[in-house]
């Protein structure tokens, strides 16, 4: 690891961190030398945190429900103070997905992803933008995803979110990149993650996916390691608004 990606003494927030490209990224991040703190809505956050504490890296696990917008300050305000009082690091990772035909989609299930993928982020990002603004340095990681660019299917209410999570991170790059804090989002392409669990076990679906995506497989958690610790570190210090495709060529096809 070279200075320029060395993450030594930064403390990161990586939520919904327990499993999935959470857990990927936020191993990628403590394996550069940050100190983390992973919230989860399970008891996979403790479980992956105690795990990858006994492979030496510096990483609690914190439960608490990221939804819950009354709670959310104190759960923030929580996770500071295990990584030490201060934040330099925000991966907004959590989110969650509802499927059905946009004519029968309901409104509780809209609520719930618009609430948890967009609302969530913004509150976090403000609350952690305070704190790095007052630092004067900070990086912030949101995750987008293939449907910020695309509408998809049968996830309208997804759709949306992440198309307002690309024009979120934008904004906020406005208004902090002359304060020294860059905000960027990853957007992952088809990654084999729980969360797309009924998509690859669709074989139609999964080999229309195969079809489209120019190095014909899934991502892997691992596989977004390198980019979540270059947004994280000095090597990305001019680099700010951007939404970065991790996703085997399948945009550009
Ligand atoms: N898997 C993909 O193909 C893909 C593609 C594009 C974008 N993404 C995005 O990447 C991120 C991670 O996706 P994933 O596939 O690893 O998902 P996942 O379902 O495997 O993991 C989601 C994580 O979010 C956490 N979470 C969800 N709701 C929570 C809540 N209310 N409180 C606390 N934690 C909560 C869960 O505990 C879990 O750790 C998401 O934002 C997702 O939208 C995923």
């Amino acid at each position: 690891m070279t200075s320029l990606f060395d993450l030594t003494g930064k403390r990161a927030l990586v939520t919904g961190g327990g499993r999935g490209l959470g857990l990927g990224m936020a191993t990628g991040l403590a394996e550069a030398g940050a100190k983390v703190v992973i919230i989860g809505s399970s008891a996979a956050a403790e479980k992956s945190a105690q795990a990858l504490r006994e492979k030496g890296l510096d990483v609690t696990g914190l439960r608490g429900d990221l939804s819950d917008r009354e709670g959310l300050s104190a759960l923030f305000d929580q996770a500071v103070d295990l990584l030490g009082g201060g934040i330099d690091i925000l991966l907004n990772n959590a989110g969650v997905q509802r499927r059905n035909h946009c004519e029968d989609f309901t409104l509780e299930d809209w609520d719930t992803v618009l609430n948890m993928n967009l609302t969530t982020v913004f509150i976090l990002c403000q609350l952690a933008g305070r704190k790095m603004l007052a630092q004067g340095s900070g990086k912030i990681i949101n995750m987008a995803s293939m449907l910020s660019f695309f509408g998809g299917f049968t996830v309208p209410a997804y759709a949306a979110s992440k198309g307002g999570v690309a024009q979120l991170t934008k904004a906020l790059s406005n208004e902090w990149a002359e304060r020294n804090i860059q905000v960027n989002a990853i957007a992952p392409g088809y990654m084999d993650t729980e969360m797309n669990t009924a998509l690859v076990n669709d074989a139609g679906r999964n080999a229309e996916i195969l079809g489209r995506i120019p190095a014909h497989r899934w991502g892997k958690p691992e596989g977004m390691k390198g980019l979540a610790v270059f947004l994280a570190s000095s090597a990305s210090d001019y680099i700010t608004g951007a939404v970065i495709p991790v996703d085997g060529g399948y945009l550009a096809k």
